[in-house]
């Protein structure tokens, strides 16, 4: 018989309440918070923070960060830009994958939880282990390769049209939002390459300067790196700048059919 439920040691259980300042309770908002602690024996448990939102808000992680500052600093987060330009406070916030700096509390109903990014080694609290995202990341060499000489020249120049194809690409923040909600990327995420990192890999294919576009084709002709994408869409409908990685695979499947002459 096939064991479906998490063993014993990660069943997620009840923890704590903590309570916040309130200045004014109809604006209290429970925060259901994951939390977990490698450096003890408890399982995870899930804290109920009650917080008054007309004091910490308007986004969740100027709730976490309040949290963090006056209820309980043991809470654990990524952070840096709180502008949705570095990437780092992505999170599961109401059963969605995304920022908790561009997450607006009025958009979320009842209470809240937040999970850490999903089918991610936890390191702590709500900090996901990235190193097997970054080091697929590196693996398809995300910058420019040439052979030729640029000349006298010491820029590369490129065509206003060339420059343009970039766009919806350039702007993908390495957040993982996508590759996390991607369910072929939760079975075979030690081999397929999934949709954050296949997007910056199509991003450099096309990229009118690049030399290397066969080379890179090449290493990703393989039955896992590219092809366990099954166009399930998770990707596309969960990232958070509204980029497209699921056509972007699409697009790389297409020119590797296209110089197969297909
Ligand atoms: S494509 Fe979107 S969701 Fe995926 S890593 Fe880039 S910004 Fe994040
Ligand atoms: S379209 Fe592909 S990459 Fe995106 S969620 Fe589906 S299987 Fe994953
Ligand atoms: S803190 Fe940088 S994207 Fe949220």
């Amino acid at each position: 018989m096939v064991e479906l439920r998490l063993p014993k040691n990660s069943r997620v259980e009840k923890g704590k309440t903590h309570k916040g300042e309130v200045k004014d309770a109809s604006k209290v908002r429970k925060f259901n918070i994951y939390r977990y602690n490698p450096e003890d024996e408890n399982n995870p448990r899930l804290d109920t923070f009650e917080i008054d939102v007309s004091i910490h808000g308007p986004m969740v992680l100027d709730v976490l960060l309040n949290i963090k500052a006056s209820v309980d600093s043991t809470l654990t987060f990524r952070r840096s830009c709180r502008e949705g330009i570095c990437g780092s406070c992505a999170m599961n916030i109401n059963g969605t994958n995304t920022l908790a700096c561009t997450a607006h509390i009025d958009d979320l109903k009842g209470d809240i939880s937040i999970f850490p990014l999903p089918h991610m080694e936890v390191v702590k609290d709500l900090v996901p282990d990235m190193n097997n995202f970054y080091a697929q990341y590196e693996s398809i060499e995300p910058w420019i390769k040439t052979d030729s000489s640029s000349g006298s020249s010491k820029e590369r120049l490129q065509s206003i049209e060339d420059r343009e194809k970039l766009d919806g690409l350039y702007e993908c923040i390495l957040c993982a939002c996508c590759s996390t909600s991607c369910p072929s990327y939760w079975w075979n995420g030690d081999k397929y390459l999934g949709p954050a990192t296949l997007l910056q890999s199509y991003r450099w294919i096309i990229d009118s300067r690049d030399e290397s576009t066969g080379e890179r084709l090449d290493d990703l002709e393989d039955s896992f790196k590219l092809y366990r994408c099954h166009t399930i869409m998770n990707c596309t409908n969960t990232c958070p700048k509204g980029l497209n990685p699921a056509k972007a695979i699409g697009n790389i499947k297409k020119l590797m059919l296209e110089r197969d002459g297909v």
